[in-house]
């Protein structure tokens, strides 16, 4: 567990990557954020595809020269390899196996959300198992059950809308930029959560599957329907809708941890990153007896270091996916333990 790893991280539109060891920690994280699908409000996947060709070898690059290493000190590579854009994957993984193959060190595909999963461990410790995990991002809305690190039971999931997409469409409806979640939360802060009291779906005891394509329907109904959208209707509807959304992720939390009586319950994935979602999930979990943990928030967005993180478990088993790795556009985690 002592090897120096590089993750990579391709998968949608963040350019990520990150030296780490089991012994060290994170090493070095370097992100390339891609701010050109901003006028579009949301990612296109062919000019994602086209700026991971740009970005990759100059972040490679930086985050040698920032830790002080070479490239012949990496030891093993992992590179998010699905699921995701294919073409952004593409990229991420070529470059992967190109690097690997002029080193001459061993090279693992990491699936995305078990990658999102681990990043509970860059600075958390291992993982406490057995434990509930929502995983909640742009691309998924899901909860696992882990046994242990390597067993993963997917128990809830999303019928349609992921909670970042959520985020992300009602940020549109409201004008206020891509990525949406970071955008509602900051503006929410000035408004009244209890405005407008939009739909909590699927709200039935003993689901824990999910649905937001209708809060979305209902924000944008609403939003129709008043004459003018000024600074105070804004706030309000931002602060409304993101309530509903963690209304609906903790209550299904907590009711998941408490059907499969675990006591350990884990957020990870981009959305992790809100605040109110951060604090509500805190403070339900500790009035349940049950102890609550989620990634720092610099690792909950995409990032090379939870690739990283969950490669080196990955190569400390001897695992070599070598040049036939290949890439996925959907797929479950596989579990390995
Ligand atoms: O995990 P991630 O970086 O990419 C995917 O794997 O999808 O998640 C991106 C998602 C976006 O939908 C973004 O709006 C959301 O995470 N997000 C947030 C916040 N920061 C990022 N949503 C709510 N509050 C935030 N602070
Ligand atoms: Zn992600």
């Amino acid at each position: 567990m002592r090897l120096r790893v590089l993750g990579i991280e391709t998968s949608c539109d963040d350019t990520s990557l990150a030296l780490f060891s089991r012994q060290r920690g994170v090493v070095g994280n370097l992100t390339a954020n891609q701010l050109t699908h901003d006028k579009y409000g949301g990612v296109v996947p062919e000019i994602a595809s086209r700026e991971h060709i740009r970005n990759l070898l100059p972040v490679f690059e930086a985050l040698l020269d920032r830790c002080d290493f070479t490239s012949k000190d990496i030891e093993g590579i992992g590179v998010s390899n699905g699921p995701g854009l294919i073409g952004s994957l593409l990229v991420g993984v070529s470059f992967a196996k190109a690097l690997a193959l002029a080193l001459g060190v061993p090279i693992v595909g990491v699936h995305h959300l078990e990658a999102h999963i681990l990043s509970n461990e860059i600075e958390g410790g291992e993982l406490r198992t057995p434990c509930v995990v929502l995983v909640v991002s742009g691309g998924h809305t899901s909860l696992y059950h882990v046994d242990r690190v390597g067993c993963y039971q997917l128990v809830g999931n999303t019928r349609d809308d992921a909670a970042g997409e959520c985020f992300d469409k009602v940020a549109k409806l409201l004008d206020l930029g891509f990525p949406g979640g970071p955008a509602i939360e900051r503006v929410a802060t000035n408004g009244d959560p209890q405005a407008v009291r939009f739909p909590r779906a699927m709200m039935v005891r003993g689901n824990l599957d999910f649905s937001f394509s209708g809060l979305k329907t209902a924000v944008r109904l609403h939003v129709e329907s008043v004459s003018r959208l000024d600074e105070k209707i804004i706030a309000d509807l931002a602060a409304s809708a993101q309530e509903a959304i963690v209304d609906v992720l903790v209550e299904k939390t907590i009711a998941c941890a408490k059907a499969q009586g675990v006591a350990n319950v884990y957020l990870a994935g981009g959305v992790a990153a809100n605040t109110p979602l951060r604090s509500r999930m805190a403070s339900y979990s500790e009035q349940e007896g049950m102890d609550y943990h989620a990634p720092l928030l610099q690792y909950c967005t995409d990032n090379g270091a939870m690739v990283a993180c969950a490669a080196a478990r990955h190569l400390a088993r001897g695992r070599d996916d070598g040049t036939s790795l290949d890439v996925f556009a959907r797929g479950p985690i596989v579990s390995w333990s």
